[in-house]
């Protein structure tokens, strides 16, 4: 197990965004729908994808990998099962469910298990899928879906939390072979799922409404390859903005979707920030001499990102005042609170909220990733902490950031890999 030795540092220079991880994920399930090869560029080269390609391979993809490029093509047999030993790492895996049944008219996929952020039920990709027409039932830990024929519906896809990504995802990869049209409403509106209407409409979906809560798709005989470029991570983005923030340091952002931030921007200025776009899309951030607090709440795109929490509140430790974050998409992943307190910040959590006392400083100590955007939570407070920080796990963070410490250390950080 590897982990990091971070040492208090100032940032500057630029730093390059890669592909999304949450955009490519989906899309890689997508291609189950052809038996045609697909070329995928700006593939994030991640643990996540890596296990992805496993599971394609084990449903009849052959598939080649180099330089963030994907080449995916069928081999003679497929197969509609989905094991238990690559699901259990990464719960993506379970939106092969809808693009198998759509193809193949049945589907075995193991269903994922509880994840440390808190309960992440699959009932609304159950419940869409069941309106197109699958009879789906659990067996042994397995989620088993098979159909006929799918039928065309109008489906109402809003949960206790609002929208699913993946649970949209999974309905809208189900019927894009439905005769007839379907109706998705309150569908998610995230880029990723934008990115993959537009990559299923490269294939000859016909798909209509994408970024928005009404989807309508209209199902089409079959669909084909295609060449395709996945969307720059905002995620990634966003996380070296925090960072940023976090470190008093001015960055340059190059490679990034600036419209897919601005949730991430308008906060980054209520911090302080000055945020200049230039007409390359680059993006200028110029942290103040203080943090001013903030309040956030994580909300469903276009709000304030989840996956952005543990960063924000990272740099909010170091905040001229009290900050309150409420997290309204999964009110337990604050597994980050108690190992940013260790490093001296005060945080007190209750429930879906936490308050956040600004300190003067946080101070290195030894702290433990709990999951993959926490542990940049941990590497930026590690950065911005005095002293010498060792984070452990960060096998979490090698699922979604690639050459994270690259990355930094090309910034100017102090930042170092070694073996546990
Ligand atoms: C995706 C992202 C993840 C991000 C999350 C929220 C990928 C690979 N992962 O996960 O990084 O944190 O969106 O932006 O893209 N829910 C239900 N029933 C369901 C499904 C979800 O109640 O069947 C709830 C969840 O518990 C949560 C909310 O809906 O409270 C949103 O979750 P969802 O959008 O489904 O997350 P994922 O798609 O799994």
């Amino acid at each position: 197990m590897d982990k990091f030795i971070i040492y208090k540092s100032k940032l500057s220079g630029e730093v390059s965004i890669g592909g999304s991880k949450n955009a490519a994920l989906p899309i890689m399930a997508a291609t189950l729908l052809t038996d045609e090869a697909c070329v995928i560029d700006n593939v994030p080269d991640l643990r996540d994808i890596r296990t992805m390609v496993g599971i394609l391979e084990v449903l009849g993809k052959e598939i080649s990998f180099e330089k963030n490029t994907l080449v995916i093509k069928s081999k003679k047999s497929r197969k509609f099962v989905a094991p238990y030993r690559l699901v259990k790492t990464m719960r993506a895996s379970f939106c092969c469910l809808g693009p198998l049944l759509a193809k193949q008219k049945k589907a075995k996929v193991a269903l994922p298990g509880g994840c440390v952020i808190g309960p992440r039920p699959v009932d609304l990709h159950i419940k869409g899928l069941r309106e197109l027409g699958a009879d789906i039932y659990v067996d042994k830990g397995y989620c088993c879906a098979q159909a006929k024929s799918l039928l065309a519906k109008h489906i109402y896809l809003g949960g206790a939390f609002g929208s699913s990504v993946l649970a949209t995802a999974n309905v809208l990869m189900a019927s894009v072979f439905t005769k007839g049209q379907t109706v998705i409403e309150y569908a998610a509106c995230e880029p990723e799922i934008e990115c993959l209407a537009l990559f299923l409409k490269k294939m000859g979906a016909d798909i209509t409404g994408e970024g928005s809560p009404l989807l309508r798709i209209k199902g089409v005989k079959e669909l084909s390859g295609c060449n395709f470029k996945i969307i720059p991570d905002r995620i990634e983005a966003a996380t070296f903005i925090a960072a940023g923030l976090a470190t008093g340091s001015k960055i340059k952002i190059t490679g990034a979707e600036p419209l897919h931030l601005t949730s991430v921007l308008e906060v980054a200025k209520n911090m302080g920030a000055s945020v200049m776009v230039s007409r390359d899309s680059d993006l200028f951030i110029k942290p103040k001499s203080f943090i001013h607090p903030v309040n956030i709440t994580t909300l469903a795109y276009p709000g304030f990102p989840t996956d952005l929490q543990a960063q924000f509140m990272a740099c909010l430790c170091l905040g001229k005042g009290i900050s309150l974050i409420v997290e309204k998409i999964y009110p337990d992943r604050f597994m980050h609170v108690a190992e940013l307190n260790r490093m001296g910040a005060g945080i007190q959590r209750s429930g879906p909220y936490a308050v956040v006392e600004g300190r003067k400083k946080l101070y290195g100590a030894e702290i433990m990733a709990s999951d993959l955007r926490a542990s940049a939570a941990l590497v930026i407070a590690g950065l911005a902490a005095e002293g010498k920080s060792e984070v452990s796990r960060v096998y979490h963070i090698d699922r979604g950031y690639e050459n994270i410490e690259n990355k930094l250390e090309k910034l100017g950080a102090k930042i170092k890999r070694v073996k546990q």
